[in-house]
């Protein structure tokens, strides 16, 4: 077996399987790629992650416009107004529905914080996050930054297709999104929670008032939007079939030039 695996310690003789391939009729070299928890966690997320954002949008039509500080109301400068976009306030909130939005968005709320916590944990306790997900030091020299956005320009190219361990952008922005973005997000959500805000005001003074972590908090969902965006543009190029049916099964196809 010519691979090498850098995906943990957990990765030994087992984890290569030789099997019959139904699809191409012969023998193909299979690894175990994605732990039951990583894959389960992935699509409990990504289910929660879409309705985040379509209950979020709900809510936001409701409300279409953004202010900074602790005082925003219709008529009030804002910051971003969507009817500088051609929608008006009514024509919005027609096409929003408040209940809705705000039912689904706390429900899938604490989904998404639960699911969150059982991945990081897990993954924190089994050395996943430290062997898989953590760049090492060495790969975060600027050269090698620059080589991998060369790389990842040069849409598919051999070299990424035939990668089983995570490129170091694709690293740091799982990184980033896991311990830095999802907290935020969490964080600026509650602090427009009038009865959180009551019991923890350190949490308005850290963003600057209830407005402004509104707007912290929608300028998190176009960078959320832009990371799925990315994220799946990257599976794409990387080869959809063999990463998702990965993510799907715990099996990853050792593409041919590989072997
Ligand atoms: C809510 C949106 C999403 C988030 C936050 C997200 C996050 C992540 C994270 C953190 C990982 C690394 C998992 C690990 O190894 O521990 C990952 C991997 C992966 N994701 Fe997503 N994901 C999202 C949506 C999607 C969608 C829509 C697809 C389907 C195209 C997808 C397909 C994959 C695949 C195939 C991998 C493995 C990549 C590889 O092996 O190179 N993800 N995702």
């Amino acid at each position: 077996m010519l691979i090498s695996s850098s995906f943990g310690p957990a990765a030994g003789k087992d984890d290569f399987v030789v099997a019959t391939d139904p699809v191409r009729s012969g023998v193909s070299t299979w690894l175990r790629l994605h732990t039951y928890n990583v894959r389960i966690c992935h699509w409990i997320n990504v289910i929660a992650g879409g309705y985040l954002l379509l209950s979020g949008i709900h809510i936001f039509l409701d409300f279409p416009e953004l202010y900074w500080g602790h005082t925003g109301y219709q008529g009030y400068p804002a910051i971003f107004k969507l009817s500088d976009w051609g929608i008006s306030w009514d024509e919005a909130g027609e096409m929003g529905n408040r209940m809705w939005g705000r039912n689904y968005h706390f429900t899938f709320a604490w989904v998404f914080l639960i699911n969150g916590m059982v991945y990081a944990a897990w993954n924190l306790w089994t050395g996943h996050v430290r062997d898989r997900l953590w760049p090492r030091r060495d790969e975060l020299s600027s050269a090698r930054l620059r080589d991998e956005l060369a790389e990842q320009m040069r849409w598919g190219s051999p070299a990424r297709a035939t990668a089983t361990s995570y490129g170091t952008l694709q690293k740091v922005s799982y990184v980033l999104m896991i311990f830095i973005f999802v907290p935020v997000m969490l964080l600026t959500g509650i602090a427009q929670s009038p009865s959180i805000a009551a019991a923890w005001p350190w949490l308005l003074d850290l963003f600057g008032g209830r407005q402004s972590a509104r707007t912290l908090h929608s300028i998190g969902t176009v960078l959320f939007v832009l990371f799925v965006v990315v994220h799946v543009l990257e599976v794409l190029a990387a080869g959809a079939v063999n990463r998702i049916r990965a993510m799907i099964t715990g099996r990853f196809r050792v593409p041919e030039e590989a072997q």
